[in-house]
């Protein structure tokens, strides 16, 4: 492990940032690029897509919206994903470049060049072919963070094959069901998967998925083998990666798809019990990716780039598999956990691997201010971390006071943090700062990227002026967005351009503000029953519907609280088909609870707090008061007015924890 002196330099994070970017040569540049984008849309978008992408037949038309907003980007336009983000780099000069430096949980590094990575690609889209698996099939990805992980999605872009990644914790019902609405005919996985020094499974809770029906057309599962642990094995289905990738040439002929042709589908939680599959395209997202990746991260031939996402996320997708590919960029893979063997892993990692941009999630660096205060040796100080030049944040607000600490602790006060607002379904950055561009704000996500029509309205679509909260939307359609539900266009339409706000207006799900002089957005948080949990996105009701599928439940409610680390917890309020469990049993029912909830969705659904009541508190017309229930789970003394609810006794019951 490295140590140093840290830096004792401590400015103000308005002086910050320091450092100059290249890619948008300050203000002045940015403001050219959104005059540039105001006054010629079309031309500003192809132009940029003439310049990132290569084109195996170049497109004509840059947006066709007669179908809004079902919109249509350089739909004429024919290329290939993986095509533009490996073979490009072969013939540049890149070809012996490090593309991927992976560490494994126990610390095994293991690095890979482009060359190198386009030959396994390759290898594995051939064997992927020999099953028959090509031109809009759809592939279920169900892979620990590994460079097989990357392969895996490429081969697919490669074929033309959309994937649907899904998160290794999840469940094997949550997979199931994902692989029923998406149709899949394959899917690739590991035996088994590492993290923080323990082996979980993988290739068993595929098995039980697929025993569990409706899914006949998956004809063939893909194993890697990552630890050798002990799997059943179906000979009719199964097959070992390495065995697939073997005996095929190191050169695979891309399948050349149309522009909208879609490159992925990416479940995410909304509002109903069901998550839905957020369709992206190939060139407009691929080109998104590979912008924000010179404008936001800077991205510079010497960098090496870390993403501290897992694949089965958008972040991962967007800056881990195909943004820094598609730039010919260094990256850090990482298969482990922050907090092991201690948790100062992060700033290990940093200074040995000598990371120049380092992302992560508001949750992570809040968990690592905690760990650091009881355990100095894991402080980042403690390490070399020199080598930073730029920090980001995603995937929920970050609190001033922890920006603070990044900036100042891991950033030594040299690095610019970027606090960036997106969504899974943005495709890439929509409102961030730039780095020598942007003055910093603490707990800010500053102003939309150039091209991204950022505004506040209110609840009929009315633009706010600057200072008053409301509905965050963006009023252009942008290449990256996404471009369905998939199997259910009505829920794109109604959910993301909703005809109360006139139907025009791409509506995020987030309250935001903005500053009244700077014009600088804050986002307030979601507007709708989606909680963010340690970054990761949950529905109130996909979690009240697991619960209320136990045999024990009557009736559930799922809250959000405010959490110190987690940034939100979920409460969940819960009536029982019998009588209110006792003092005693009521901790052993809720872990009953928990660990349903667990195997329903996953780990990361699972309850913080379960609370028991006789029944819902409701209003005389029967609608569980929400808002109520989140005062009780804060644990605030009820003093709003309780006359419109039915029964407010229960809400004395439901303030006891268990
Ligand atoms: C929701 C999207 C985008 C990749 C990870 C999450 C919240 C995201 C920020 C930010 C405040 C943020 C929003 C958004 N969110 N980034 N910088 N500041 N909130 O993707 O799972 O689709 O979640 O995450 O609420 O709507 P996701």
């Amino acid at each position: 492990m490295s140590t140093t002196n840290a830096s004792t330099y401590r400015p103000d994070p308005a002086d910050l940032p320091l450092l100059r970017g290249t890619a948008i040569d300050g203000m002045p540049a940015y403001e050219a690029l959104v005059n540039e984008a105001q006054t010629d849309r079309l031309g500003f978008w192809a132009r940029l897509a003439r310049e990132h992408l290569t084109w195996r037949r170049p497109f004509t038309r840059v947006l066709d919206e007669s179908n809004a907003p079902f919109f249509k980007w350089f739909d004429d336009g024919v290329l290939n994903a993986s095509y533009n983000c490996l073979d490009r780099h072969l013939d540049n000069g890149n070809a012996n470049k490090t593309a991927i430096i992976f560490e494994a949980d126990d610390g095994t590094v293991t690095t890979i060049t482009y060359l190198e990575l386009h030959a396994r690609v390759c290898r594995f889209a051939n064997g992927l072919r020999e099953r028959g698996i090509g031109l809009g099939d759809r592939v279920m990805i169900y892979l620990p963070m590994s460079i097989e992980g990357v392969v895996a999605m490429q081969a697919c872009a490669r074929i033309g094959a959309p994937h649907s990644v899904v998160f290794g914790g999840f469940s094997a019902k949550s997979l199931h069901e994902r692989m029923v609405d998406v149709g899949a005919v394959a899917v690739i996985t590991a035996d088994e998967q590492m993290r923080g020094g323990k082996s979980l499974p993988l290739k068993s809770i595929v098995d039980e998925a697929l025993a569990m029906g409706g899914t006949d057309d998956v004809h063939t599962v893909v194993v890697y083998r990552r630890t050798g642990g002990s799997i059943l094995w179906d000979e009719t289905r199964d097959c070992w990666l390495h065995e697939i990738e073997e005996a095929q040439p190191d050169t695979c002929e891309p399948e050349w798809v149309g522009a909208e042709h879609p490159l992925f589908v990416l479940y995410t939680s909304g509002s109903t019990g069901t998550p839905k599959g957020v369709q992206h395209s190939t060139a407009g997202y691929l080109l998104w990716t590979s912008v924000t990746m010179n404008w936001t991260f800077d991205i510079q031939p010497h960098d090496v780039f870390w993403c501290t996402a897992d694949i089965g996320w958008i972040t991962g997708h967007s800056y881990i598999c195909y943004g820094p590919t598609a730039v010919g960029a260094t990256q850090v893979i990482f298969e482990g956990v922050p907090t092991w063997p201690n948790a100062g892993r992060f700033w290990d990692m940093i200074a040995r691997h000598k990371v120049s941009i380092f992302y992560t999630a508001p949750t992570a660096i809040r968990s690592l201010i905690k760990a650091s205060e009881s355990d100095g040796s894991v402080h980042p100080r403690r390490f070399d971390l020199s080598s930073l030049r730029l920090l980001g944040t995603v995937g929920e607000p970050i609190n001033p006071s922890a920006w603070q600490w990044y900036a100042q602790e891991v950033g030594g006060g040299r690095c610019p943090v970027l606090d960036t607002f997106w969504q899974t379904e943005t495709g890439g950055h929509m409102i961030a700062p730039l780095p020598g561009v942007t003055r910093l704000v603490p707990g800010s996500c500053t102003l939309p990227l150039p091209g991204i029509d950022a505004a506040i309205v209110d609840e009929t679509g009315v633009e706010l002026p600057n200072g008053q909260g409301g509905l965050l939307v963006i009023k252009q359609p942008w290449p990256s967005m996404l471009r369905t539900i998939w199997a259910n266009p009505e829920r794109f339409r109604h959910g993301y351009y909703p005809p109360e706000l006139g139907g025009n207006l791409y509506l995020a799900g987030d309250g935001a503000i903005r500053d009244p002089e700077t014009g600088y957005f804050t986002i307030t948080g979601r507007i709708d029953d989606v909680l963010n949990v340690s970054g990761h996105r949950m529905g109130t009701m996909e979690i009240e519907s697991a619960l209320t599928a136990n045999p024990l439940v009557s009736e559930a409610a799922v809250v959000g609280r405010p959490d110190e680390t987690s940034g939100e917890a979920i409460v969940a309020f819960v009536v029982l088909k019998g009588p209110r469990p006792a003092d005693g049993d009521a901790k052993q029912i809720a872990d009953q609870l928990r660990a349903w909830v667990g195997k329903e969705i996953g780990p990361i659904a699972k309850p913080k707090e379960i609370r028991f009541g006789d029944s819902m508190p409701k209003t005389r017309s029967g609608k569980v008061v929400r808002r109520l229930l989140r005062s009780v789970a804060k644990g605030e003394a009820i003093s709003q007015d309780v006359s419109t609810v039915e029964n407010p006794a229960v809400l004395h019951q439901f303030s006891q924890h268990t």
